[in-house]
């Protein structure tokens, strides 16, 4: 259960200001805030495309604590601050690596990286991680994906994706796909989209990884659309994106559990798409695809997960860096 609260208890709302916030969940933006971060986005593309110089974060440097393996989040938040003149402290795998495997606690390790650094990025599996590293850090924290729970910066590229193919972000349908219970790439982006008027999104999930019906409610009564599919064949033929995510093994209770599951996955093929996509839908995942997505479909246009998705991740975090440290 996700336990998307009506009224978010302490998580701040950004309301346009986002210099020194902590950067939790996407219950802390307003449709404007995401608009804010696309006006800096569009300025951050220019300088990593055409490999200005910048010096925007110099003098700042940033811990990324990634207590769970990651290639592209990890990867562009460590480019984003390089490509803005800044540093960063890079851990992966803090249990092994740091006084974590000594039995130091999250608290005291937090606290530790607090004193070395401008502000903390963080990945964990607990729900909740990131929101209790930031009560006792007076840095900025960046939640970087916490559990099955929120991924808000891996959604702030997803609608930037939305909005540079489509120049909007209401008025739109997609399929999501996979496992609804567990992405929390997918419940940052349904509550990215139910920001927005009159969006739409379809749901197709294993039996046993469906979305919760009290996060259905909670979704619903926030304006957001949502029709859950049965099968592959009832899938609408005017979406204007899908977006595909895998089976997350990480998050079964056992190894069995999982592979059950993962013979329900739907997996996103030429003959699947050529079925029941339209011609300028757009196909998203946040990756990694782990068989879901059939690699005879990279070839398709439409296909944007290896392209535009993956380097707007970097653009989209300079932003949401050069806003947090008030240097955008
Ligand atoms: C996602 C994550 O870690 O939640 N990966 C990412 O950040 N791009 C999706 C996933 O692992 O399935």
């Amino acid at each position: 259960m996700l336990q998307i609260p009506s009224q978010p208890g302490h998580i701040e709302r950004l309301r346009g200001n986002f210099t020194g916030k902590d950067i939790l969940s996407l219950e802390q933006f307003s449709a404007e805030d995401i608009q804010t971060v696309f006006e800096v986005t569009h300025e951050m593309k220019r300088i990593a495309v055409n490999h200005l110089p910048s010096t925007r974060l110099a003098g700042h440097l940033l811990s990324l604590l990634f207590f769970e393996p990651s290639s592209r989040t990890f990867g562009s938040f460590c480019a984003a601050t390089k490509y803005l003149g800044g540093q960063t402290l890079d851990i992966q795998n803090p249990e092994t690596v740091t006084s974590v495997y000594k039995g130091e606690t999250f608290e005291d390790t937090i606290q530790v990286f607090e004193a070395y650094s401008s502000a903390i990025v963080l990945r964990h599996k607990q729900v909740g991680a990131a929101q209790r590293a930031a009560e006792v850090a007076d840095v900025p924290v960046i939640n970087a994906g916490d559990g099955n729970n929120e991924h808000p910066t891996q959604t702030l590229l997803d609608l930037y994706t939305l909005y540079e193919r489509f120049g909007r972000l209401d008025h739109l349908t997609g399929l999501l796909v996979g496992d609804l219970l567990n992405s929390r790439t997918l419940h940052s982006l349904m509550r990215g989209l139910a920001l927005f008027p009159n969006n739409t999104v379809y749901l197709l999930a294993p039996q046993r990884l469906r979305l919760p019906g009290d996060d259905i409610l909670s979704l619903r009564a926030r304006g957001l659309r949502i029709v859950e599919l049965a099968r592959e064949e009832d899938i609408p033929r005017d979406c204007h994106f899908w977006y595909w995510t895998r089976i997350q093994k990480e998050r079964f209770a056992s190894l069995d559990d999982y592979q059950q599951a993962e013979q329900q996955r739907f997996v996103a093929t030429p003959e699947l798409l050529a079925r029941y996509a339209s011609d300028d839908m757009i196909l998203m995942d946040p990756l990694p695809r782990v068989g879901t997505i059939d690699p005879a479909v990279d070839r398709d246009e439409r296909a944007v997960y290896l392209r535009s998705q993956i380097r707007n991740g970097l653009y989209t975090r300079m932003a949401l860096l050069a806003l947090v440290l008030g240097r955008a």
